[in-house]
Order: structure tokens, then sequence, then C-alpha cells
């Protein structure tokens, strides 16, 4: 009940959950705008469009609130993450949030970086004037607590990967507000670049999930569990790298399978379109006046 109630796993589950409902609405948005496009069923797209749009911006604003925590909750459980996250490498009070860090090969300075004044150190601890320690001086530290290694994950991807992800999903809330905007007063969202954009949606989330999954797993590096069990110790001596490699591969040709019958049912169902209206469909399949009340049935 333990691993279950800290305050990692109730941030996550808070943050991936509003996430979730951000791809469902990026969904139901894109696949409307594709029956707009080929203008069927526009009656029922039209505010479909709208719910799944409403429900981008609402998830994000829940998945921005989550993502707050988060950071503060990771700042202090894995400082390192969030160093890496931000490319800071030495330790300061008022950290700027980087835009953009170009640093050396080996990953231990900048060399440029354009950058929001104290915006780091208000998401990661809430005060403006708060201490961000940096990727120097943790490595320092670790090297001293847990003895010689490389205790700094891949700088890069979790730069990019931490970036891309709100970036991504700012995009998705950004284009959410635009079509609202263009669907006001009962509109279709229209243009010609503007419908196939639409439909694209859904990618925005998906690329977004992928990418925060990618920087918690790999930000944490080199531990499975940060200050407790390196990954290195994860590996069960007992079992041969031949017998890893085989299910690895067994697992991604029946994931594989699995991913084209589901991403082939979607597609159909989409193709198929809506079911009919109860009356609408009686009256197709048998014909007459529906709108009769029923007077005598066996
Ligand atoms: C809006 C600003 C956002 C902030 C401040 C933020 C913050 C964070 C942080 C700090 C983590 C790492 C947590 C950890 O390693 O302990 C994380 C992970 C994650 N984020 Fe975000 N995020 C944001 C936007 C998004 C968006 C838009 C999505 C997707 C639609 C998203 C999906 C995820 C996912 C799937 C994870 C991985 C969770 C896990 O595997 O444990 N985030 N986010």
């Amino acid at each position: 009940m333990k691993v279950l109630t800290q305050n990692t796993a109730l941030a996550t589950f808070g943050h991936t959950i509003p996430a979730a409902f951000f791809t469902g609405g990026a969904f139901i948005a894109g696949v409307s705008a594709w029956l707009i496009v080929k203008n069927r069923d526009v009656e029922m797209a039209k505010p479909a469009a709208k719910l799944g749009l409403v429900t981008m911006i609402v998830s994000f604003l829940l998945v921005f609130v989550s993502g707050d925590i988060s950071s503060r909750v990771m700042t202090n459980q894995q400082p390192m993450k969030m160093a890496a996250a931000e490319a800071l490498y030495t330790t300061q009070s008022g950290a700027p949030f980087s835009l953009f860090t170009v640093g050396t090969l080996d990953g231990s300075r900048p060399v440029f970086s354009i950058d929001l004044p104290s915006m780091l150190s208000l998401l990661s601890t809430g005060n403006t004037k708060g201490v961000v320690q940096g990727v120097n001086d943790l490595e320092a530290k670790y090297k001293v607590q847990y003895g010689p290694g490389n205790y700094t994950p891949n700088i890069p991807l979790a730069y990019w990967s931490f970036r891309l992800m709100i970036g991504f999903g700012g995009l998705g809330l950004l284009f959410a507000l635009l079509a609202l905007w263009r669907m006001r007063k009962g509109g279709l969202p229209k243009g010609r670049w503007f419908l196939p954009a639409m439909i694209s949606l859904p990618f925005l989330p998906l690329l977004a999930n992928s990418l925060g999954w990618i920087f918690t797993e790999t930000g944490r590096q080199p531990w499975a569990v940060f200050g407790l069990i390196k990954t290195a110790d994860g590996v069960s001596p007992s079992v041969a790298a031949g017998n890893v490699a085989i299910t690895m591969i067994g697992f991604t040709i029946l994931y594989g399978i699995l991913a084209v019958i589901e991403f082939g049912l979607i597609i159909r169902t989409i193709k198929v379109g809506p079911a009919p209206d109860e009356p609408q469909r009686l009256e197709t399949e048998f014909g007459g006046d529906t709108e009769r009340p029923l007077t005598m049935a066996y």
C-alpha cells in the first residue's frame, strides 16, 4: 500500500490520467474533422468535434497543474533528473528555465542558452529564489555518497524529451483553442491546411505521452530505484542473454501484431461511421412511417 500511495505514484497518476483524457479528446476531434472533410454525418461530427476540443482544453489545464506538482516531487526525490531536464550544470538560486541550450559534447557545461529567468526555481521549488542543484555538483555529491560511478543520465535526451512533452501538449492546446474559435456561432472548422491538421491532432498527445515516458525512464538512470537499486544490479544473473533476447523479440512480434489488428479495427470503425438513429434505422430497414405510434404488437 505504501508503494501505491507514495507521492511520486500519486503525482504521476494525477498527471497521466488527464493526459489520457487529452489524448481521447484529440482523437474525437480528429475523427470528427475527418467526417467533416468527407461530408458525412456532419450534424453529429460538429458537436462531437467541440466535445473533443473542450476535453483537450480542460484536461490540459489538469495536466499542467499535475505536471507542476510532479516537477516539485521529482526535484525533491530525484534532483539529478530535474538538473538533466534543464541542462543546469551548476547549483543556483533563482535558476532560469532553459528554452534552448547547447552543451559541450561531454555534457559537462553549456555553450549557448536562451532562458526564462527564475522560472526553473519556481517550477521546482515553488519559489523564484529557490535553490536548484546542478548536474556537476550532484555528480560530485553522489560519488562521495554512493561510491565511484557515473550518476549523470543522458542530458540531451532528458532535456529534449522534457521540452517536447510540454511543447507537443502546448501545441495541441493552441490548436484546440483555435479550432473552437473557428467553430464559434455554429461554423465548421475550414481551411486547406486546417482540417488536415485537425485530423492529425491525435499524433500530438501520442508524441507528448511517449516523450513523457521516455523522460521519466531515461532521466532516472543509472538508478532503477533512485538511491537504492541501480539498473545494472536489477539484472538477474540466472537468466541468460539469449533468453532475454528471445522474450524481447517474442513480445515485440506479439505487440506488433496486436497493434496492426487494433489499428485496422479503429480505421474500419471510423470508415463505417456512426450507427443511424433508431427511427431512421427502422425506416431504412422496414420502411413505413416510424413517427406513428405503435398500436398493437405480438
Ligand atoms: C504542461 C506542462 C507539463 C509539465 C510541467 C509536465 C511535467 C512532467 C514531469 C515532471 C514528469 C516526470 C515525472 C517523474 O519522472 O517523476 C512528466 C512525465 C510524464 N508526462 Fe508530463 N508534463 C507536462 C505536460 C505533459 C503532457 C501535455 C503530456 C501528454 C499529453 C504529458 C505526459 C506525461 C507522461 C505520460 C509522463 C510519464 C509518466 C510516467 O511514466 O511515470 N505531460 N511530466
